[in-house]
């Protein structure tokens, strides 16, 4: 047993060991307390817990699409999260090739895994989720500063076209009043899916495009794909096959299967030089105004067989010692991922690079966002996708999202209006569907649903400030943004099975429908006082409630007495917020909430301020904002907090005098707010 960094132990292969007084160890079986309950394991199909399952790590682009029975999918993070009686402590399986661990299923008493290799087991201390989230992502990375237009709703479909169908897409969000910061373009913008290039047919004048684009508002993105068309008239081909930075077969042959442009080379990512150079292939992108990059296939996935990728015994021959694919399969998507980041960094130092990634390993979110791939526009995938993200931010990759009103198969309207009550919690909040499928752009099936998609992205955009602070943290300290309620609430075990739920960031608690033609669900409010964010109705937890969340109003609840800081809903985060409002649901108990704020954009300094309200005696309650700590000054605005009683119609709005300095108010209240 050796100390890797504060509070995360190495587990030695032989023997047995008791660790940091919370876990036994034989060898590297974990020895399993009654009652103890495990959680994490990345991202999975299935639910929340994963105590007496299987899981399997091993980077798929899953041939069934995302079943509950394939839990393996494009990304691997061989991380579990154990509670014992309210107590926290992480079990990392560090081994980028296939890991299986047994989580008590055969054996109650035991945890055992199997790797294909020599693999690093690591316990990660507590005794809080929150603290072995900051241990794990010392370790394993944080994740980077988000720029705030990658906060604003994002629009995608594979393919928007041609630069016409894009303009347009962009035309109808700006004249339906529909909040939209990004949007995207898939494969076809390429010429005959040669990553990195144009069809100038159908794109005569990339540059051109995202400069009208930037001046209304939106930025572009584009797809890449690591597969390299097999083509000697193409430069990116030729120059990666002089320099020997694709894969190889085991017979020293450049190894080749087919993808979107037909016959493939993929590049060796595990060789730095290999990743400098896909980096440095950003150029023409950036060049054109790309604002950033959408990794997929990277698992690699592969058409040959159907649903494949690189067979075990493909060789990776640079970057040290020459490795066989088997041993490092996971980490190819992360690696990409790296390639991208750093060639954007490289390309455009002055900006937050923005990399989404489909596959990667743990620690991935160093370098890019996730996105969870082909999901299918189903009711059951929409319910799939509140675990699906909750098993993320537990293990690490906080920023991400599922693809809004799903990928494959067609969406309708209400699917696409519940699913955007949900989306807008999202870390990462992009709508997506496949070629071939109903369009679902918000406006696609008319009216209910067109309003209740803009209602809920004007809420998103609202909700700015408070999901840039929860950013921020999460930068700092691991924590998910969207996060299972255990991980506020490890004492209270009826919250380790209360999937269909989750909390954004500390004050907001958020339980959607995921039925069709129903408008009533259960919810469950742990400890404490909470208000639902429409009618400002009080609640004392824990209390399991049936929420009346009609189309529209899905069902929220806001931690009492915590100020929540809003802007007004911009239509696109280069609007300037002319107010900020702290709106705070009154309650009995005392509470605080942050706000961190700065250029959007960039490294330069910060500044965080903390607001909080105390309850003085029975009448009164005291609302204060602290100083500014950091030197960032944000821009002129009028500052306002809004005391919600115990019904709406009780708002009050007071008009503060912002000064940077630390103030104080306080407000007569009756005893009923
Ligand atoms: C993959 C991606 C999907 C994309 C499609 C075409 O299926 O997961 O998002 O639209 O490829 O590029």
């Amino acid at each position: 047993m050796s100390a890797l960094m504060d509070g995360v132990v190495r587990v030695e292969r032989t023997g047995r060991q008791s660790i940091g007084g919370v876990a036994e160890f034989d060898g590297h079986v974990k020895l399993r307390p009654p009652g103890e309950r495990y959680f994490g394991c990345g991202e999975r199909t299935a639910g929340l817990e994963k105590t007496g399952t299987r899981q399997v790590f091993w980077n798929v682009d899953p041939p069934m699409g995302h079943t509950a029975s394939f839990n393996n999918l494009y990304t691997s993070i061989p991380f579990v999260l154990c509670l014992h009686e309210g107590r926290a402590h992480g079990v990392f399986y560090d081994h980028p090739g296939r890991v299986e661990l047994d989580l008590a299923k055969a054996d109650p008493e035991r945890v055992t895994v199997e790797a294909a290799d020599e693999l690093e087991v690591s316990v990660i201390l507590g005794p809080t989720p929150a603290d072995v989230l900051r241990r794990y992502t010392a370790l394993t990375g944080r994740t980077p500063m988000p720029p705030l237009w990658a906060l604003g709703n994002q629009q995608s479909r594979w393919s928007y076209m041609d630069a016409e169908e894009l303009l347009s897409v962009a035309r109808e969000f700006r004249a339906r009043e529909i909040p939209c910061d990004v949007l995207y373009l898939d494969i076809d913008h390429m010429d005959g899916f040669r990553v990195f290039t144009w069809d100038r047919e159908r794109f005569p004048d990339p540059a051109g495009l995202t400069a009208r684009l930037r001046s209304e508002g939106f930025r572009v993105v584009v797809i890449t794909d690591p597969g390299v068309k097999v083509d000697p008239s193409y430069a990116l081909y030729e120059e990666g096959r002089s320099r020997g930075f694709f894969c190889l077969t085991r017979d020293g042959e450049e190894y080749q299967n087919v993808v979107w442009p037909g016959l493939c080379a993929f590049p060796d990512f595990l060789n730095p030089a290999v990743r400098e150079w896909w980096g440095a292939s950003h150029a023409g992108l950036v060049d054109a105004g790309v604002a950033g990059v959408w990794c997929d296939m990277n698992e690699p996935a592969m058409f040959v067989p159907w649903h494949s990728t690189m067979p075990d015994d493909a060789v990776h021959p640079g970057g040290g010692r020459p490795r066989l694919h088997a041993e490092v399969h996971n980490a190819y998507g992360s690696l990409m991922a790296e390639a991208a980041r750093g060639g954007l960094a490289r390309l455009r130092p002055d900006a937050r690079p923005f990399v989404i990634s489909r596959a990667g390993y743990a620690g991935l979110q160093q370098h890019a966002l996730q996105w969870t791939g082909d999901n299918s526009s189903w009711w059951e995938h929409l319910w799939m996708s509140m675990p699906q993200l909750q098993n993320l931010g537990l293990s690490g990759i906080a920023w991400a999202g599922v693809d809004v009103g799903g990928f494959f198969d067609d969406c309708d309207g209400e699917l696409l209006a519940r699913w955007t009550e949900f989306g807008i919690f999202q870390p990462f909040c992009r709508n997506h569907s496949a070629m071939d499928t109903a369009r679902q752009e918000p406006w696609a099936f008319g009216e209910p649903w067109e309003s209740v998609c803009r209602d809920m992205l004007r809420l998103r955009m609202q909700l700015l400030p408070y999901l840039y602070t929860a950013f921020e943290a999460c930068h700092r300290t691991g924590a998910p943004i969207l996060r299972p309620l255990l991980f506020s609430y490890p004492d209270d075990p009826v919250t380790y099975t209360a999937d269909d739920q989750f909390m954004v960031g500390d004050a907001l608690l958020v339980a959607p429908i995921t039925r069709p033609g129903i408008e009533h669900r259960h919810v469950y409010l742990p400890a404490g006082v909470w208000a639902q964010w429409w009618t400002g109705e009080r609640v004392e937890g824990p209390a399991h409630v049936l929420a009346h969340a009609p189309l529209g109003q899905p069902a929220i609840y806001a931690r009492c007495n915590t100020p929540i800081p809003l802007w007004p809903a911009l239509q696109h985060t280069g609007e300037v917020p002319d107010s900020l409002t702290w709106r705070v649901f009154l309650g009995p108990s005392s509470g605080s909430g942050p706000l961190y704020e700065d250029a959007g954009d960039g490294y330069g300094p910060g500044c965080s301020r903390t607001a909080h309200v105390e309850r003085v005696g029975d009448n009164l309650v005291r609302f204060s904002l602290s100083a500014r700590s950091g030197s960032f000054v944000p821009p002129r605005r009028e500052t306002f907090v809004e005391f919600v009683g115990a019904d709406l119609l009780a708002v009050e709005r007071v008009r503060l005098e912002e000064t940077g300095e630390s103030l104080v108010i306080e407000r007569v209240v009756t005893t009923d707010d």
